[in-house]
């Protein structure tokens, strides 16, 4: 099978409609199988724009089509007759009487299908046929689990072709419960075979048509065994990898993910000379080379500082109001999001790493600052945009001068930099403590621990402050919030259960506590769920 991915709707229907009219240049008399649905749509449009331009000339075309309604009058809105008439047969010159459609009045409808069979053989067989296939695999109308072999038939369509279907009748109990089909040995003897498929619902069929196996539970999968298919889809069908972008200080870590796995990952280091335009050009650059190899067509970013009406500033980028989103978009020609880096890689926890199962999940990454990210039902919450800034939640009014101007934010008391400072003051007021000692020649949450293990009692308490002001804050987020699990991220994180297991404690074991997995990982795979 040769495969042609387009980067939208458009382009599938150009290429589908300059090989029907390639064929019917080569061939004036050529023998065309037409297929009904949305999908071939955009083709006809083309064709139909041919034809006005004077670039197609399809009067020598005999045309067969795939399948109709049964029973259902022709000239019913939904049947197939008026649909092709519609958009397709109304806008060319193909002759009346070399068009062939399935009667859904038919009284005998074997007689009716055995008749079209004979009629195709006459006609010299089908030169190209046009398919595009249903959701769960069905092509015309043969539907999953029926007979590979079957020529022309009568079919019962399955109920998930008929809720699919619905969409065009006033309601589904409209939607006839049988049809007319070309049977797959039919479509089989078309010498050519072009198959159509956009957009994200037909992903699993399509995906079945490049599996190895051919099975009835997806008739299209017969096709492999036809010597000249061409499946034309867009990227929504055949790929579901997208492309999550990690955008740090030091750092943009940029990620294919695919099934909730980083497939490839590439990393631009953030220079400090760098300006807006350099560090965009960078990540494009990469977006694009990795768009192409993996046909990606999502892309989302996560990144550091306020996002608003005006775009993207952050203090440790060189991004003053910049529209990132917007700007990437127009280079990249598709829909790329953004989001705040830590609500980003709480969501890439929620649905890969420890929080996998769980639909309410609150982050909280303990770092210089603290920063936060709020999952609610499986989806990042952000409010008017800046919802899980929760370091600046204030816990002690009137208490330590923040960076951002209040007094008393959760982060100048429980992050790993409010930590440092408590651990420098306590050191200094008990310079014979074994914390004083070990914290002389450099000072880091480590030092902590290490003092703690050897029995220090100047750091036991300087823990104990320290976890008392970690929970007074989580108390807050779980009355707020009520989550279905905590996780915590940050370098300190990895002291796991020493930070845990009194944590637990603290907050009387009202949720779980648990430490991210995903490490640097979670922001790309978040981003990449945008
Ligand atoms: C109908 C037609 C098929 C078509 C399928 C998909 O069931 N009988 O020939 O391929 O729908 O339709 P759509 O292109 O609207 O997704």
């Amino acid at each position: 099978m040769k495969l042609i991915v387009c980067e939208n709707y458009e382009e599938m229907s150009e290429k589908a409609a300059e090989i029907i009219k390639e064929q019917v240049v080569k061939k004036p008399d050529s023998v065309l199988g037409f297929a009904t649905g949305s999908t071939p749509v955009g083709t006809y449009d083309k064709l139909a724009e041919m034809y006005k331009k004077g670039e197609l000339d399809m009067s020598g075309v005999t045309s067969f089509n795939l399948d109709e309604y049964y029973p259902i009058s022709n000239d019913s809105d939904q049947s197939y007759h008026c649909f092709m008439e519609r958009q397709l047969f109304g806008r060319v010159n193909i002759t009346k009487d070399k068009i062939n459609m399935l009667s859904g009045e038919a009284e005998d409808p074997s007689e009716e299908c055995e008749r079209y069979e004979e009629r195709i053989e006459e006609a010299g067989g089908i030169d190209l046929q046009i398919l595009g296939i249903g959701r769960n695999g069905h092509i015309g109308f043969n539907e999953p689990d029926t007979d590979l072999e079957a020529k022309t038939h009568l079919t019962e369509l399955s109920s998930d072709t008929i809720e699919a279907n619905s969409r065009f009748f006033e309601n589904v109990d409209l939607v006839p419960t049988h049809a007319l089909t070309m049977g797959i040995s039919t479509i089989f003897k078309s010498k050519k075979i072009i198959l159509l498929a956009n957009g994200r619902s037909k992903l699993n069929a399509v995906r079945e048509l490049f599996s190895e196996h051919i099975t009835t539970k997806s008739p299209a999968t017969m096709l492999k065994l036809h010597s000249d298919v061409t499946i034309i889809c867009d990227y929504e069908a055949y790929s579901e990898a997208s492309i999550g972008i990690d955008i740090g200080g030091m750092s943009v870590k940029i990620g294919v993910v695919e099934n909730l796995k980083i497939i490839d990952k590439r990393i631009i280091d953030v220079t400090s000379g760098m300006t807006e335009k350099d560090l965009i050009a960078a990540i494009t650059s990469v977006c694009a080379e990795m768009r192409k190899r993996y046909k990606a067509n999502r892309i989302g970013i996560g990144v550091p500082g306020i996002i608003d009406e005006n775009g993207v500033t952050s203090a440790n980028l060189p991004f003053k109001d910049c529209k990132l989103d917007e700007i990437m978009s127009r280079a990249l020609g598709v829909t790329v999001k953004i989001e705040n880096d830590a609500n980003c890689a709480a969501l890439g926890e929620q649905a890969a790493g420890a929080g996998k199962g769980m639909r309410n999940v609150l982050m909280v990454t303990l770092g210089t600052g603290i920063g936060g990210g709020i999952i609610i039902d499986g989806k990042i919450y952000s409010g008017k945009g800046n919802a899980g800034e929760i370091g600046h939640m204030r816990i002690m009014p009137d208490g330590k001068l923040c960076k951002c101007g209040k007094h008393g934010c959760w982060e100048r008391y429980a992050s790993v930099s409010a930590l440092i400072e408590m651990m420098e003051r306590a050191a200094a007021e008990h310079p014979d403590s074994i914390l004083a000692d070990a914290a002389k020649d450099s000072i880091n949450g480590k030092t902590l621990f290490k003092a703690m293990d050897m029995g220090c009692d100047t750091a036991k308490h300087v823990f104990d402050e320290y976890i008392g002001y970690l929970a007074a804050g989580i108390d807050i987020l779980v009355s707020v919030l009520d989550p279905e699990l905590i996780l915590i991220a940050g370098g300190i994180s990895r002291e796991n259960e020493k930070i845990i297991k009194p944590l637990s404690e603290r907050i009387g074991g009202a949720v779980p506590i648990k430490v991210a997995e995903l490490k640097s990982d979670a922001g790309i795979i978040g981003a990449a769920l945008l």
